[in-house]
């Protein structure tokens, strides 16, 4: 009986630190679980023809130029949304993460 309490004890302990590591990398970068790959189909679809049209070629030195807007995990999601709420595309929360997940792979490279 002892024992059976302590494998439980032990087995919620580890689920409660599981549940603590889970929110500090939430903190640090939102986008941690999303989908790279589902992130560049959405960006080759609808974010490429505009930022193309003002910096040329495909668009991907608005990323990398030298005084880029984003600067952390955190503004690289706002950033997102912010495209995406000027253009209508009415995303959901996931779509938005897989973008900034693809885009922080590709060019920002933020750790995680
Ligand atoms: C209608 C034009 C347009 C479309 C479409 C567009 N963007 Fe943008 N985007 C801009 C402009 C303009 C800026 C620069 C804003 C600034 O410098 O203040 C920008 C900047 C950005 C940046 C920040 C670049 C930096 O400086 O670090 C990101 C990230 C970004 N867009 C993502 C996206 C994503 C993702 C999509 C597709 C959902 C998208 N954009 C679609 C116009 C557009």
């Amino acid at each position: 009986m002892r024992a059976l309490l302590s494998v439980l004890l032990l087995s919620n302990l580890s689920s409660v630190y599981a549940a603590e590591i889970n929110v500090n990398k939430a903190d640090i970068s939102p986008y941690a679980k999303a989908d790279a790959i589902a992130g560049k189909k959405l960006v080759d679809s609808y974010c490429i023809s505009c930022h193309a049209s003002s910096f040329g070629g495909d668009g991907s030195s608005i990323y990398t130029r030298e005084f880029h807007k984003v600067k952390t995990p955190k503004g690289l999601v706002a950033q997102v949304r912010n495209c995406n709420t000027m253009i209508g595309l009415q995303w959901f929360e996931e779509d938005e993460l897989s973008v900034a997940k693809y885009l922080n792979n590709t060019y920002y490279k933020f750790s995680e």
